[in-house]
């Protein structure tokens, strides 16, 4: 990661009003989370998400998909924010008088963990569950939980409030993430593949409309030619080094 960059991004950070940090599986790496494609610990390469992460996976058999999403909520419960999502929420503070939006497809509710007001979940959360036919019901996901049941309200399967294969993201939701990212000045895109629509749109209508795209991400993406920058670093090294530097010269306004 040249300094150079960091000085240019953190340049045109300071001169930001809107600011967005869209986030996927590789920001919570370092807090001991498999990615899904990353190597022979990613999650899809061990397990079919057709079994064990789809909506006709959990109609068919939604002990199997429970089960499988339950022991990745221990996980999750088990580990913590790292220094990448806590450089984030840092950076929050270090952008008063601009409007930082989280946009994440990550599940493990880390970034609010670390501190983030404005976070917007497109893919859903693995701390709650809620009836699948939408009739209102939703609880917090208790470990006590360790199988599917019905809803109390109207009897439907009770189910993750998360975003399964195969299913529509929340409209209410991904609206919201799709205006802050057209109104952007700057766009991060820290730990996704951009493997998955309609949430790797986001950063190509951020693009399209005026914003200046960093990646960050030791590895190339589809999205690594358009982007304004392209930083080879993880995520925790990349924002620690922006807030230093931005504590360094003061964040602007
Ligand atoms: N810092 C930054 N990026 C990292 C790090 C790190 N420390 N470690 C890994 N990465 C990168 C990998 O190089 C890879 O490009 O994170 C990316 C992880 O990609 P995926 O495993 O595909 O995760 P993600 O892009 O979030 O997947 C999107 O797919 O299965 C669905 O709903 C699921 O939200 C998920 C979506």
């Amino acid at each position: 990661m040249l300094s150079t960059s960091l000085e240019s991004i953190a340049t045109v950070l300071r001169r930001a009003r809107e600011v967005v940090v869209f986030s996927g599986a590789g920001l919570s790496a370092d807090s001991g989370i498999p990615t899904f494609r990353d190597g022979a610990t990613g999650l899809w390469n061990n397990v079919d998400p057709d079994e064990v992460a789809s909506i006709e996976g959990f109609l068919r058999k939604p002990r199997v998909v429970w089960d499988w999403l339950l022991q990745l909520k221990n996980l999750v419960d088990d580990r913590h924010p790292n220094a990448g999502h806590e450089a984030i929420a840092r950076l929050e503070d270090l952008c008063k008088g601009k409007r930082l939006t989280i946009i994440t497809q990550n599940i493990d509710g880390y970034h609010t963990q670390a501190g983030n007001a404005q976070v917007l979940e497109v893919h859903g959360t693995i701390h709650r569950v809620r009836c699948h036919r939408r009739c209102g019901f939703a609880a917090v996901w208790e470990q006590s939980a360790v199988e599917p049941f019905s809803c109390p309200n109207c009897g439907g399967p009770v189910r993750p409030d998360l975003v399964l294969f195969g299913e529509m993201l929340d409209e209410e939701v991904f609206a919201a993430a799709g205006i802050r990212s057209l109104n952007a000045d700057l766009f991060f895109c820290v730990g996704t593949s951009f493997t998955v629509q309609p949430a790797a749109r986001l950063p190509v209508w951020a693009k399209g409309a005026g914003a200046t795209v960093v990646e960050v991400n030791p590895h190339p993406t589809p999205l690594s030619d358009a982007a304004d920058y392209s930083i080879r670093a993880g995520a925790s090294q990349f924002f620690g080094a922006l807030c230093a530097r931005l504590q360094e010269n003061g964040p602007g306004r």
